[in-house]
């Protein structure tokens, strides 16, 4: 069974290509590689939206109804006339080959580009999105994105499938590996500047899955209720500033229903919200099978069909001869996806094929690993670790003798020499499975200690591992708990008895370090038995280096939490995810294309927290967390004083850091904001954040402006952000519950 059907129950792949025609050769194929474009449009001294227009004037209905659909799923399919010039990513609409319009030849690519193994191509893993949200650093955000489309470039393919900036509402979501965390500015403004660094490299970026798709469970029928207020202040607001500041070429639109519609035929959020309000100029294509309907779709907005052509195709064709879609709505629908194009650049700069470089992408993925960890506990310094004072370190489960853990499904990246848990190339990636990456924590940790015995234990049964613990100077408990779309996770408690595992070896060992890989926040039954606890994510193709540099101290912690850590599931909006009914779900059993097409039916989950999703939950309800959101410990320690916020041109808040340690570090200040009471709101929000690097007893004056939307609420009569009169409390220091400073601000 392909991905492609396994994710969707067992549909049959050929109902939703156009065709599978007989395989073509590989001459063949190169014959089909359109010539370079000419014509009026390549003018570049025209904007992108005239260059569209002048193409399309050329251009046939057929040629355009082309546009609209893709070809299936290449990666998984045999070689067709209709696919034969695609790069065999996982998505590929024609283009207009008579005018050398090229095709648009996609590949998912989360954290780093997707079926690389099926095509015998390489690609960095990055780490997971989820820790470049923990260096809360936007310039880490941008080199993250430019190395996915330099690698997307070299690999043949011209749009990248990122760009997910779904919230964490729920932390057991399967996917929060692959979003940005639990805040809806920290996301936004981070996405954003991911898709600048993918679209300078002249590759389509997107951002998805857009929107209110914040649980797996269910994502293909469920109905997410919410109310207008709620959804414009948390889930929409993160792709607001993604797509405004962003500018990204394409927005994915999800699988699921909101407020009773589809969000690809959503008429609120495609068209009022995403292309009126927020003036979007690209397009938008429905996530895999996303697509339920023809009229509907179009006038509510959705462009693009992905990734067959079961509605935008003949019966598109069909709507528009018989005037149910006018011929201006169907030219909109190719204006949008030319003008992304050349937006973008992929028309002006073709796709080059050359070898991506290896050695580059593993120092990006680690340097950026590096500002991602998060120090979450260190008693009496016990990180960082001196080298020359150890013996006999013992290095501890989650096969760190190997390799580390990356997250699964459509953000799959390939590990060189396949899964490091198996023989060398007997580690095909499949749907659901467990991969790890060939980069060994202990042949890291060794490597730094060289003089030290450095002893593995699998982790497997708490005595033996309390016994490996015992004797040595250090233990080093690798802790992982794996994700991936297409499922959530049941609990946040480690799988595999890991839990008992670190409470035997912490009992037998008072220096205990417990080193977490994991894409979600965990619960900790043991957080007070180790010395230390770290917190590495899903750590990318160098994830092994960039931990030991860590451990040993030549580089300095400095990520944050992005997502809270609670206390326990009880203490979570929803303490159990609400589950599909037998007919609503579509990962077990074969569903019909047609019972597909229409939509399985609704089940109902209600976002009753509306806009209080994370930090903002806990503190309304007043629960105490395990660990914040935005909390992270450095080896040196920070100070802050002086606040003063103004407004007048600009809204901001100005203050001094102080480096009061020993050594260099960067510390991440955040800035609050508590809205004045006709706001109603008992919770404050980000508004503005920096990351500021230090040298040992170093000060330094920073200044962060405060985007005013930030500050406002949604007015849902006025149907736009209104900045209330009155007190503002403004908060800044190192992390939500940690505010030495605050100061008021009134805005008339
Ligand atoms: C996922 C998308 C992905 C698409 C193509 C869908 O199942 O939700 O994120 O881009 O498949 O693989």
């Amino acid at each position: 069974m392909t991905q492609f059907s396994s994710r969707f129950g067992g549909i049959l792949f050929a109902l939703l290509v156009v065709s599978v025609a007989s395989p073509v050769s590989f001459a063949q194929r190169r014959q089909q590689q359109p010539p370079p474009p000419t014509g009026p449009w390549m003018n570049t001294s025209l904007s992108a939206d005239e260059r569209a227009d002048l193409v399309i004037k050329e251009m046939t209905l057929d040629e355009k109804i082309a546009m609209l659909h893709g070809v299936g799923m290449p990666t998984d399919e045999p070689v067709t006339p209709e696919n034969a010039a695609s790069n065999r990513g996982v998505g590929y609409d024609v283009g207009v080959p008579r005018l050398g319009i090229p095709g648009i030849d996609m590949s998912d690519a989360a954290y780093g580009v997707r079926s690389s193994g099926v095509n015998g191509r390489y690609s960095t893993a990055l780490p997971a999105n989820v820790a470049a949200a923990a260096s809360w650093d936007p310039d880490a955000a941008f080199e993250y994105g430019a190395l996915i489309g330099r690698e997307l470039r070299a690999q043949g393919f011209n749009m990248s499938l990122g760009g997910g900036v779904n919230l964490t509402r729920d932390p057991r979501n399967g996917r929060t590996f692959e979003y940005l965390g639990e805040d809806p500015v920290l996301a936004g403004t981070l996405v954003a500047k991911l898709i600048e660094g993918t679209q300078s490299e002249h590759v389509i970026g997107d951002i998805k899955h857009y929107a209110l798709n914040d649980q797996e469970s269910g994502r293909n029928s469920v109905n997410i209720h919410i109310s207008e207020r709620a959804a414009r202040e948390s889930d929409l607001l993160a792709f607001e500033i993604g797509v405004t500041k962003g500018h990204p070429a394409a927005v994915m639109c999800s699988y699921n229903r909101v407020n009773g519609d589809f969000a690809c035929e959503n008429k609120y959020l495609l068209t009022d919200v995403l292309k009126k309000d927020w003036q979007f100029p690209g397009f938008v294509l429905s996530d895999w099978g996303g697509t339920h309907s023809t009229e509907k779709a179009s006038t509510a907005g959705l462009d693009n069909e992905e990734p067959g052509d079961f509605f935008y195709s003949d019966k598109f064709k069909a709507a528009v001869e018989a005037g149910t879609i006018s011929t201006a709505e169907l030219d909109e629908h190719v204006h949008r996806i030319l003008r992304a194009m050349f937006a973008a650049g992929m028309i002006d700069y073709p796709r080059q094929r050359f070898v991506v470089d290896p050695f580059a992408g593993f120092e990006t993925a680690r340097k950026i690993e590096e500002s991602s960890i998060v120090l979450l506990k260190n008693e009496h310094a016990a990180l960082p670790l001196a080298a020359a004072r150890l013996h006999a370190i013992a290095v501890i489960g989650s096969h760190s003798d190997v390799g580390m853990i990356s997250g699964s499904g459509s953000a799959q990246v390939d590990p060189i020499g396949g899964n490091a848990i198996l023989p060398p190339g007997k580690g095909a990636t499949h749907w659901l499975e467990e991969m790890w990456f060939p980069t060994s924590p202990l042949k890291a940790i060794q490597a730094r200690a060289p003089k030290a015995k450095v002893a593995y234990d699998p982790g497997t049964d708490p005595a033996a591992a309390a016994a490996a613990a015992k004797g040595a100077d250090v233990a080093i408990v690798f802790a992982y708990m794996w994700a991936s779309e297409g499922m959530d996770l049941k609990s946040l408690t480690l799988p595999h008895d890991q839990d008992a595992v670190i409470a035997a070896v912490a009992a037998a060992n008072p220096r205990t370090i417990v080193v977490l890989e994991t894409g979600n926040p965990v619960t900790m039954p043991w957080v007070k038995s180790p010395a230390a606890i770290l917190e590495a994510w899903f750590a990318g193709s160098d994830g092994a280096d960039a931990v030991g540099n860590v451990l040993f101290g030549s580089v300095n912690p400095s990520g944050k939490l992005p997502n809270t850590f609670p206390n326990s599931e009880a203490d979570l909006p929803h303490p159990t995810i609400t589950m599909p009914p037998p007919e609503s779900q579509h990962f077990s059993g074969a569903v019909s294309r047609e019972t597909w097409a229409k939509g399985l039916p609704p089940f109902q989950v209600t976002y009753d927290e509306g806009a209080k999703v994370g930090y903002k939950w806990y503190e309304a309800e007043k629960k105490p967390v395990l660990f914040p959101f935005g909390f992270g410990l450095s080896y040196t320690t920070l100070s802050y004083s002086g606040l003063k916020a103004t407004s007048g041109d600009k809204i901001s808040a100005t203050f001094t850091i102080a480096n009061t340690g020993a050594r260099e570090g960067s510390e991440i200040a955040e800035v609050y904001a508590m809205l004045p009471e006709a706001a109603g709101e008992n919770y404050k929000r980000l508004v503005g954040f920096t990351k500021v690097k230090l040298d040992a007893k170093q000060k330094q004056a920073v200044t962060v402006d405060i985007d005013p939307k930030y500050l406002s609420i949604w007015d849902e009569r006025k149907n736009a952000w209104s900045l209330l009169p009155g007190d503002y409390t403004i908060a800044v220091g190192g992390s939500s519950v940690d505010l030495p400073l605050k100061a008021t601000l009134n805005l008339k």
